[in-house]
Parts: structure tokens; sequence; C-alpha cells
């Protein structure tokens, strides 16, 4: 089958498209995927550039590819949720491997794509989405914090960031985004209330206090934008190792009410099939920037780390 894999670290021109043995049938709880499409996470974006080594350590070369879109063609013995033939979407793990033709993954990784929803779209859910619903809902409480909930999101032009904003609205809070430059307007179009163009102004210096702060891009430390935050609010990373962990150690030890909290992405299908849904209700929008081939998977890099709003997918069908 056709893998995307990379042998080293570098910019876009270290991918490229190889031969690679078919996995083999499924086991256990595992389901065999015809994959039709997967997108480009910041995650995929930072392994390829070197940035966390230790990810991929043992692993060389590296098939990228957290998410993934397709058909099941194969099911072990111990598979009760899907049969051959039913169109699925799933977070892989921390293994990657989604950007190639065929997958295997455990079924509690995935769920049934929506009638009515696309390929590209469903790829470009799992593990943007599901990250941006649980730093809001599970890691910011924010259903506890009632009407008019303020919300601060960095990095809200990204994969992440564009679904938080959207779904911070969704759940009636206040939004503010950060962003820069031109996708400033690609924020406002999401439903934010107020934009702030980290290039022109200091996201610390923000008037205002939040009950949630997500740092999407993880730029900052709590003690960064504390001052930002409310008396009961919480700032969430995606980062969950540094300094900020160490620090957070006392006030777990006491039980103290969390400030911190790191977001550490959990493939569950019901946050999954509750994402497809509000897709297919058209009340959240996968906002796919563009999608490519897989075989100009450098320059879907390209555009992703570049000027790229929202979601960049590879439509893996496509020759
Ligand atoms: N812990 C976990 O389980 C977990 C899960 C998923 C992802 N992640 C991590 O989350 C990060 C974001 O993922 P993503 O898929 O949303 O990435 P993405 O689509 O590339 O978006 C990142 C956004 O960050 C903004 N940004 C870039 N540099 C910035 C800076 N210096 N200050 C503030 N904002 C900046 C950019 O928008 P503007 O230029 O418009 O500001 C960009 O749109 C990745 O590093 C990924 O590894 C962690």
């Amino acid at each position: 089958m056709r893998a995307v894999q990379f042998s080293q670290f570098g910019d876009p021109s270290v991918l490229h498209v190889a031969d690679r043995p078919d996995p083999g049938p499924p086991q256990g709880d595992e389901v065999l995927v015809q994959v039709a499409a997967s997108s480009i996470n910041g995650t995929d974006l930072g392994l390829r550039r070197g940035d966390a080594k230790i990810a991929t350590w043992g692993q060389m070369p590296f098939t990228p590819g957290f998410d993934v879109a397709g058909t099941v063609v194969g099911c072990g013995p111990r598979v009760t949720a899907f049969s051959p033939g039913d169109r699925v979407m799933a977070l892989l793990g921390h293994k990657g491997g989604g950007q190639a033709d065929r997958v295997l993954l455990r079924q509690r990784r995935a769920a049934l794509i929506p009638r009515g929803c696309s390929w590209i779209d469903a790829a470009a859910i799992p593990l943007a989405g599901l990250t941006a619903l649980q730093a809001l809902h599970r890691h910011g409480r924010l259903g506890s914090y009632g009407a008019g909930a303020r919300v601060l999101v960095i990095g809200a032009s990204g994969g992440i960031g564009s679904f938080a904003v959207q779904l911070a609205k969704l759940a009636g809070a206040h939004v503010t985004g950060v962003s820069s430059g031109s996708k400033v307007t690609f924020v406002a179009g999401l439903g934010a209330d107020e934009v702030i163009d980290r290039h022109r102004d200091d996201v610390a210096g923000t008037a205002g206090h939040f009950h949630v702060i997500l740092d999407s891009p993880a730029r900052f430390g709590l003690r960064d934008l504390q001052h930002l935050l409310t008396p009961d609010g919480v700032f969430v990373t995606t980062r969950p190792l540094g300094t900020d962990a160490l620090r957070a150690v006392p006030a777990r030890l006491r039980r103290r009410t969390r400030r911190w909290a790191p977001v550490i992405t959990g493939a569950r299908p019901s946050d999954l099939a509750h994402l497809g849904d509000l897709v297919v209700r058209e009340e959240l929008r996968p906002n796919v920037d563009r999608s490519y081939p897989m075989a100009d998977v450098a320059d879907a890099h390209r555009h992703a780390e570049g000027p790229a709003t929202g979601k960049v997918v590879l439509d893996i069908s496509a020759t």
C-alpha cells in the first residue's frame, strides 16, 4: 500500500509517498479501514520538524496522520460496533499512521460518519474537534459558568482554534479570538465577538477577564496570562509537560481548584459522534481550507504551515 512517510526531520521536502507492507488482518477489537481522507494537524507539522523527537523515537520511517475517514474492510473477532462497509472516522493513537491507504485501529477510537458528511469534512474532525470540545467542556468546565461566560481562544484560526471558537459560541459564550494578519477576518467569520491581532496587540495586555483561556498553540504559560482569568477561571493548554505541570502539583495535592489544565485528547466515540451530528446539522463547520492528493503532501504541509485557515486535508483516495 502507499503511505506518506519521513525518515529525517526538516522542512516539507522530507515528506514522500512510499510503498509499505499492508497491515495484517485485524485482531481482537481491531478494524481494518480503507482510508479515504486524513487531515494534517499542527501535531503532524511539529513531528516532521522534529519539535518532539522523542515522539517518533524508534519509529523511522514515520507515517504521520492522526485522523482518518474511510470504509471498514475487515473486523477482528471481538468487534461489536462496526461491520464491513461502514463509513467511519477515527482518532489514531500516538503512533499516527493515518496517511496511508489502509490502517488498523481499535474500535473504541472510531465512530460512524453521519449520513451527509463528506470524507473530507469527516477527516477534518477528530483530533482538532475532539481537542477543542474536551478543552472547553471537560478541562475548562465551560458549562459551569452559565450564560455570559467569557472565553479567550489563542490560535483561533488554526484547526483546534477554529473548532473552539464555534463550540464556545454554541455554548452561549462571549468569545475573543487571537489570530494574526489576514486570518483575523476568518476568525470573525467563525462568530468570534472580538478578535485580537497578535502582531499588533499584546495578548497579555487584553482588557477584561475570562472564565476559560484556551491556548491551542501552547505559546504561553499560566503566569503570562493568569491576570486575565476570573477568580474561578481556568487556563487550558495543549502542552501537558513543562514548568506549569510542576507548579500544579502542590495545588493538586491540596485538592485546590485547578487554574491550569492540560489537554490530552481522548478518542471518545460519543464525543466524535456528537461533533459529526453538529456538522450535519450545520451548527459546526470543519472549515476545510484546501484538500490535496497524497502525492502533494509536501505542498499540503507548506500551505498548512503558511496561509491556511482552519483545516488542510489529504484526499487519500485521489490519485
Ligand atoms: N495535548 C494534546 O493532546 C494535543 C492534541 C492536539 C494538538 N495538540 C497541539 O496543539 C497545537 C495546535 O494544533 P492545531 O492542529 O490547532 O495547529 P494549527 O492548525 O497549525 O494552528 C495553530 C495556530 O496557532 C497560531 N499561532 C502560530 N504561532 C503562534 C504564536 N507564536 N502565538 C500565538 N498563536 C500562534 C496560528 O494562527 P495565527 O497565526 O492566526 O495566530 C495557527 O493557526 C499543536 O502544537 C499540537 O501539537 C496537542
